[in-house]
């Protein structure tokens, strides 16, 4: 399951024991984001189920998800929205608080980010928890965005994240478990 088109994704990720707090076992995708065959790869993998889907918005929860999902939104030609943590927006935001396998943090988008109706893609490089995608979740619905689905690079089953958004009807495509 982690092979793509030949590119082995799983040897692309680092993984960092203790970080940033003991026991984490933190998945590093910065090797994986310089490797261009594994980046494309990813790329590529991900946008495969949503080509003919309406995307009107990918939206890329800070920080890693801001990486791929401005590449998804070039690969669909949609239009890309940030969810970013708390205090880092200019305009008028709605905010939500969530936990995550190791802190729990607030994240806001711009209140006139989408349009009622607007088809999104949510997407991150990793569900763990899902806490973090759930608020994601929570704050597109609270603009009236309808979810096309959300995509990561990783997914830590143990972690139940995605149970978790499947639970609040979002449907879930990771490439690696
Ligand atoms: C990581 C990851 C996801 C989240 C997943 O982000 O990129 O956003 O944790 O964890 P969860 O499923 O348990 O909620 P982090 O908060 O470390 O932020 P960063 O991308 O800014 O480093
Ligand atoms: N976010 C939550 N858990 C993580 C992990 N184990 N590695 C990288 N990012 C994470």
């Amino acid at each position: 399951a982690s092979m793509a088109k030949g590119f082995d994704l799983t040897a692309a990720i680092r993984t960092i024991p203790d970080y940033p707090k003991p026991g984490i076992q933190f998945r590093d995708i910065t090797t994986l984001l310089a490797d261009a065959d594994a980046f494309r790869g990813a790329v590529d993998a991900l946008v495969d189920g949503h080509r003919d889907e309406q995307v009107d918005l990918v939206a890329g929860i800070e920080a890693r998800g801001f990486i791929l999902g401005g590449a998804l939104a070039h690969q669909l030609s949609a239009g890309f929205v940030p969810i970013r943590k708390k205090g880092k927006l200019p305009h008028d935001t709605i905010r939500v608080a969530y936990s995550l396998e190791y802190g729990v943090d607030e994240m806001e988008m711009h209140r006139d980010a989408v349009r009622p109706g607007q088809r999104v893609l949510l997407t991150d490089d990793l569900i763990a928890t899902g806490g973090t995608a759930e608020g994601a979740v929570k704050l597109l619905r609270e603009l009236g965005a309808e979810i096309v689905a959300a995509c990561f690079v990783i997914d830590l089953p143990d972690l139940g994240g995605r149970k978790r958004l499947e639970a609040l009807g979002v449907q879930v495509r990771t490439l690696i478990a």
